[in-house]
């Protein structure tokens, strides 16, 4: 009715006047009517889109922005799958974003689209499409889901949602159906005779009338990620298949993951292989890692967290780069399954979304570290390109420019980065985010917004668009940007009164989910045990999958060759009495497990001035990303521009700086980077680092014997083996810069030597071994280590117990002769 009334041409031109004639300038102030305005403001921007949609798209999947054209599946060409995958000729858009239309409490579109989907319930999914059985997944069957629940299992809401009550009342559970129909077309892919799914199907005629070439590259999350909606389709409908099927796949894969606890991206679900042994955290893998925590909070899940716990040890033993208590940022890299090495020098714009995960898993100084990388990047492009190279060895290129590092060049609006800002402002309520959030509502108002919605770059270097909306533009990005200004938690979403008690959690496509343990048709903990049988993977399957094997490298393999000065002899220093069975005298830790325990509080330092004030300066290494990554970002213009505040970076605002910093006080806010470390680290394997996960490190936590027994303190670690190891070793020359940042001095260096090994004018210290970062000042113990005849004069102990490699002095690993 409503959309045979309305002349839409009329109101789109005039939605889009009436925002560019809009010029509020709050001046970073966040008062409760500023906020209310970047609200409005945003939910603007969402009826733009929303309007244009119904007015030129509907009832196709989505509407070109530019073009105002109905844009669906390429029905003239059946293995276009770059357009196909996430299009079904099933009105994307709105499957996508019935959701947000609650959240946005867009009643009257709500009611249309319900009773037109209740109208079409019965053929909607009948179409002769060939679709990605992920992306229907996530966007579509998501959907559906979580606007079921929305509409059946919301109860206790504020008196402005009465209209929203009287369309809860009315509804009849459809919704359910149409989850179920579409389920049951997906799952045959679930079927094969490897229990690994084929990546696409035809939702009308099943997987017959898919070509085969389509079939041949399926990615983990893919895969993997399917488990969560299908999971929680069956506890709904009652028919166990589909949490069957997806739990066999997720279990088979994680059981054929590599020594280092890592897995591939990429199968071959017909071969029933992996196609290469590279992992990361950004496409082809990122849901993977996110369904793991979420899956544990949607059905308090135990292995699943078990997965994420051990998933995030293993990156941060071979991933992470960076992150270390004296880094002010984080990159996770991608690396080789089998040796941990790192393969290639880029992020993608997918991997955004990590922080948003890390917040959410409790590791919230990694989530700030890594989130600062993505500011950087939107700092210098206004977005984040789909691939971005971190990375210029300055021996190979003397000169690089910003474009040099972008390596896939896209920007379709994607949502994570503003999505890892919302978690991030929920856990620290810092103000900064919210600044970043104003700049990206600003940029999508400004600059983004086109005729009938909003257009992406099709190239960040250039500016040229893309006539492109996908679905997630509304029901991501637009929905987590309206969500961070929901600072008093005004929407029903972040109302303890209503959503208190049900383990919610977003999908990777913003569909809130939970489960309601009333309605929970199996209560199956008992049938979850099946597919986390052992003898799930079968002996030739595991072979198979194990089968990319790279060579390990061994044996300080990494270490720079220098010529070695002397023998070292093994001594015990006379003045350390023997102290027994270290059992008995210390308490250790799973140096890990503290991490995972609890969440984290927010690490910035609040002044007792207390509000109005952002974290964000008090953190002294805030703007060593920007040093890191001069090379290639080449902004900000202060460098240029000395000491103004030119607006060009969210965090370096005028207005903003002026509030939330109250004034400077000297010495209190870090506007200038510590120097920068020049110290040359590197990163050592030592042994085989297949046996990475079998080795002993504790962290000492407890010393019953107190000032008895001052050998070993809480905090440091000990490794009673040296095998397996991955090291970040960091070589302290005189005069250098330490990632301390102190300067050497001669004295120090002397201070280490010891009167039996010759002088050398480096130390060595190490930083982290398999992704423990050391304290300042803690020590590494192990026991006294065998010496091969390959290693003689490589490696020995001097008198004060310290090791030394190659005639340096290894500062803080030290022999334990019990
Ligand atoms: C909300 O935004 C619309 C469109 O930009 C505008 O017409 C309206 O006045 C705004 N309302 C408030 C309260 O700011
Ligand atoms: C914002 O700041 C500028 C300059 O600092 C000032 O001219 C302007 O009046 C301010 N606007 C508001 C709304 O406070
Ligand atoms: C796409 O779906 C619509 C219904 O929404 C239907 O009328 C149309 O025939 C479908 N297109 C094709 C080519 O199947
Ligand atoms: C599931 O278990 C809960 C309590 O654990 C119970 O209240 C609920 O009725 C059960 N649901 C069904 C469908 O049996
Ligand atoms: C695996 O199968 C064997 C033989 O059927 C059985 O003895 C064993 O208990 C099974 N393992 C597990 C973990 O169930
Ligand atoms: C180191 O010791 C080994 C035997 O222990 C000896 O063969 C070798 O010559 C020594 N190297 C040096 C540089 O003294
Ligand atoms: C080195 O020092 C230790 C104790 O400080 C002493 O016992 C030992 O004899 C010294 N060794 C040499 C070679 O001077």
């Amino acid at each position: 009715m409503l959309y045979q009334l309305l002349s839409y041409g009329v109101l789109c031109l005039l939605l889009s006047n009436l925002t560019s004639a809009v010029q509020v300038n709050y001046n970073s102030s966040f008062t409760p009517d500023h906020l209310a305005y970047l609200r409005n403001e945003t939910k603007s921007l969402f009826n733009h889109a929303w309007q244009s949609y119904m007015q030129h798209g509907f009832p196709a999947d989505e509407v070109t922005p530019i073009s105002c054209q109905p844009y669906g599946p390429d029905f003239n060409d059946i293995n276009n799958a770059v357009r196909n995958d996430a299009l079904g000729n099933v009105s994307s858009t709105i499957l996508d974003n019935l959701d947000t239309l609650i959240i946005m409490e867009q009643w009257e579109e709500l009611e249309y689209v319900l009773s037109y989907l209740k109208s079409q319930q019965a053929t909607f999914f009948e179409q002769d499409t060939v679709v990605q059985v992920f992306e229907l997944t996530i966007r579509s069957l998501g959907g559906l889901l979580s606007a079921h629940l929305l509409l059946t299992d919301v109860t206790n809401l504020p008196a402005r949602y009465s209209k929203f009550n009287q369309i809860c009342q009315e509804y009849d559970g459809f919704l359910l159906s149409m989850a179920y129909d579409l389920g049951l077309r997906l799952i045959p892919s679930y079927k094969t005779t490897t229990n690994i799914p084929v990546p696409r199907i035809n939702l009308a005629r099943g997987l017959r009338r898919v070509p085969p070439a389509l079939q041949r590259d399926a990615c983990t999350s893919g895969a993997t990620t399917p488990v969560l909606e299908f999971t929680l389709l069956s506890r709904l409908t009652g028919d166990l298949q589909f949490e069957y099927y997806t739990q066999l796949t997720f279990w088979k894969l994680w059981s054929s993951k590599s020594n280092l606890h890592l897995l591939p991206m990429s199968i071959d679900p017909l071969a029933n292989h992996w196609k290469d042994a590279i992992t990361g955290v950004g496409a082809s893998i990122d849901s993977f890692y996110e369904y793991t925590v979420k899956a544990a909070v949607l059905f308090n899940d135990d292995y699943m967290w078990s997965v994420f716990k051990t998933s995030y040890q293993a990156l941060l033993t071979h991933s992470a780069q960076g992150g270390g208590p004296n880094d002010g940022s984080m990159i996770f890299s991608n690396v080789n399954t089998e040796d941990g090495s790192v393969f290639g020098d880029w992020i993608d714009s997918l991997g955004a979304f990590w922080p948003g995960l890390q917040v959410l898993a409790g590791q919230l100084t990694d989530a700030i570290k890594t989130h600062a990388v993505y500011l950087k990047i939107w700092n210098y492009f206004d977005s984040i390109p789909e691939r971005w190279v971190y990375y210029h060895n300055e021996e190979v290129q003397k000169e690089v420019k910003s474009e040099d590092s972008v390596a896939l060049e896209w920007y379709p609006l994607r949502p994570e980065f503003i999505e890892s800002t919302y978690y991030l402002y929920r856990a620290t309520r810092d103000p900064m985010y919210l600044q970043i959030g104003e700049r990206v509502m600003i940029l999508l108002r400004d600059r983004y917004k086109t005729l009938c919605g909003f257009s992406g770059l099709q190239d960040v270097r250039t500016g040229e668009r893309q006539d492109r909306m996908e679905t997630f533009v509304m029901g991501e990005t637009l929905k987590y940007l309206y969500l961070l200004f929901d600072t008093k938690d005004e929407v029903f979403l972040h109302d303890t009164k209503v959503m208190g008690n049900k383990n919610w959690i977003f999908s990777t496509e913003a569909h809130p989910l939970w489960l309601n343990r009333k309605i929970d048709l199996f209560n199956i903990s008992k049938g979850s045990v099946a597919y986390r049988d052992e003898n799930v993977s079968s002996k030739a399957f595991s072979a198979k999958f194990a089968s990319q094997i790279t060579k390990s490298n061994n044996e300080l393999a990494h270490f720079p060759k220098s010529p070695f000065l002397k023998n070292m002899t093994v001594a015990r220093r006379a003045d350390i009495p023997i102290p027994g069975n270290i059992n008995d005298n210390i308490l250790k830790r799973d140096p890990h497990g503290s991490r995972f325990d609890m969440c984290e509080l927010n690490p910035w330092t609040k002044s007792p001035r207390g509000f109005l004030e952002s974290g964000y300066y008090t953190w002294d290494r805030f703007f060593n990303g920007d040093y890191l990554f001069r090379r290639s970002l080449m902004k900000p213009k202060y460098i240029v521009d000395k000491g103004s505040f030119d607006g060009s970076n969210v965090e370096l605002t005028l207005a903003f700086y002026d509030k939330f910093t109250m004034g400077e006080k000297k010495g209190e806010y870090h506007l200038q980077c510590p120097v920068p470390a020049n110290t040359i680290c590197y990163e050592v394997m030592w042994g085989d680092i297949k046996q990475c996960n079998q080795i002993e490190i504790s962290e000492m936590h407890y010393n019953p014997k107190g000032e008895n027994f001052p050998y070993m303190v809480p905090g440091d670690l000990w490794m009673p083996e040296i095998k397996g190891l991955k090291i970040l070793i960091e070589e302290l020359e005189e005069g250098k810069v330490d990632s301390r940042n102190t300067v050497i001095t001669k004295e120090f260096i002397a201070s280490l030597q010891s009167n039996d090994t010759v002088e050398s004018d480096t130390i060595l210290r190490i930083n982290r071994v398999n992704g423990v970062y050391l304290k300042s000042n803690s020590v590494i113990w192990t026991l006294p280590f065998p010496i091969t005849k390959q290693d003689e004069g490589l490696i020995g102990v001097n008198s004060d117990l310290r090791v030394v490699i190659q005639g340096r002095v290894v500062e803080n690993l030290m022999v334990w002769y019990g």
